[in-house]
């Protein structure tokens, strides 16, 4: 259990419970250090622009950012996608995107086509894996600005090959923007090794943090046009914004209080380490899905390999619809879930799930061996009687 009552199967929509250390750092925070950073001299904005700096540097290295710079501060993954592909996107390009894509890129994209963006979508498999050969023959075809793609489904976990699309997005001289929600902070990231031109993630999944929380790293050399215009505490003598990252990127007061939280959240995942997060969810996702393909009825999408996957299982109940099985793990059970579509209309026509959706359980680090079997109980209880 954890903190609540209830067993929180819902870490793909935000992790829970937080560690403690968060909302301490966040309390430390508000009571002693609530300064606007970068704007004064007073010790209150020093103690502030220290917090925020050494989270921006905490980031960097979790995730193989040379210069920590080159990390924008956002309210969520949703902004960094978007800060991305607005920032990037000009009338005549041509994007190259996957049909496994959350809303956050999915509609940016859409309405980037009613603009003049060329897009293409490239199908996935039904396990949502994606073929190289099908991105290859899509880059061949005619020159691309961007690959834009997730790392992870948020509806199946079906990992996808972002090192190997790097390189073929390079080969053809595109860029490749990841869509990290579902994997920063429990999957190894290194950008640099990657060769990953723009990174997107929330502050709020696997990294661990408050809500109001997220970033996008930007690779040297690449440009992205401002979405907006505002003060930075630098170069106020000019009335343009200033061309260095990343406050070229980051009008505004930053979400210090929420930045806060999330640095004592990345100072938590480090002592743990990504690896002992990777192997802990891959041992509760091997438990869950051992489990589910005892019970009858139970149809489980996306890889069976705990290898090619992160802790995101989605299943389908015979007899059940999605909602009504949430909604009975919720009230019967204790058992939070995300029944339907999970904003991943596209996912599902993948998988041949939609519109119903399906019924998303995704566990996290903290997530017990007996909230798994629990979870499992419930499930066998609900196949047993007709939806
Ligand atoms: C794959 C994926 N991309 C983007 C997002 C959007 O992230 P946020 O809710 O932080 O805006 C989510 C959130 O569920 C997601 O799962």
């Amino acid at each position: 259990m954890s903190g609540i009552d209830v067993i929180y199967l819902d870490n793909a929509a935000t992790s829970f419970p937080k560690p403690p250390e968060v909302a301490e750092a966040i309390l430390e925070f508000l009571t002693h250090k609530a300064g606007n950073p970068g704007r004064s001299g007073h010790s209150l904005a020093v103690a502030a622009d220290a917090v925020v700096a050494e989270t921006r540097r905490s980031l960097a290295s979790l995730l193989g950012v040379r210069d920590p710079s080159r990390l924008v501060f956002t309210l969520n993954g949703t902004a960094a996608l978007n800060l991305a592909m607005y920032g990037l996107l000009r009338p005549g390009d041509r994007v190259v995107t996957t049909s496994m894509e959350h809303n956050s890129v999915a509609r940016p994209l859409f309405a980037l086509a009613e603009r003049g963006v060329d897009v293409i979508w490239l199908p996935c498999a039904q396990d949502g894996s994606l073929d190289l050969e099908d991105l290859d023959r899509a880059l061949r075809a005619a020159p691309t600005r961007l690959v834009a793609m997730t790392h992870a489904s948020n509806v199946c976990g079906t990992i996808l090959p972002i090192g190997a699309a790097a390189e073929l997005a390079h080969r053809h001289g595109a860029l490749l923007l990841v869509d990290a929600a579902q994997t920063a902070g429990v999957l190894p990231i290194d950008v640099t090794e990657q060769s990953i031109d723009l990174l997107a993630f929330p502050g709020h999944k696997g990294l661990l943090g408050p809500t109001g929380t997220g970033a996008l790293y930007v690779a040297p050399g690449v440009h992205l046009t401002p979405m907006q215009q505002g003060g930075t505490g630098t170069h106020s003598e000019l009335l343009s914004q200033p061309d260095e990252l990343p406050f070229a990127l980051e009008a505004g007061t930053v979400n210090t209080v929420g930045i806060a939280g999330l640095s004592a959240a990345l100072r938590v995942l480090k002592a743990t380490g990504i690896e002992a997060v990777r192997a802990r969810e891959a041992s509760l996702v091997e438990r869950l899905l051992e489990g589910l393909q005892e019970i009858r009825g139970v149809t489980v999408h996306g890889p069976l390999d705990s290898a090619q996957r992160v802790a995101v299982v989605s299943v389908i109940l015979h007899g059940w619809e999605p909602v009504d099985v949430g909604a009975a793990l919720d009230s019967a059970f204790g058992i939070a879930v995300r029944p339907g579509l999970h904003c991943a209309p596209l996912a599902h026509r993948t998988l041949g799930t939609f519109p119903l959706g399906t019924v998303r359980l995704a566990p996290g680090y903290s997530t017990t061996d007996d909230e798994i079997d629990q979870a499992l109980v419930a499930l066998r209880e609900l196949s047993l009687s007709a939806g």
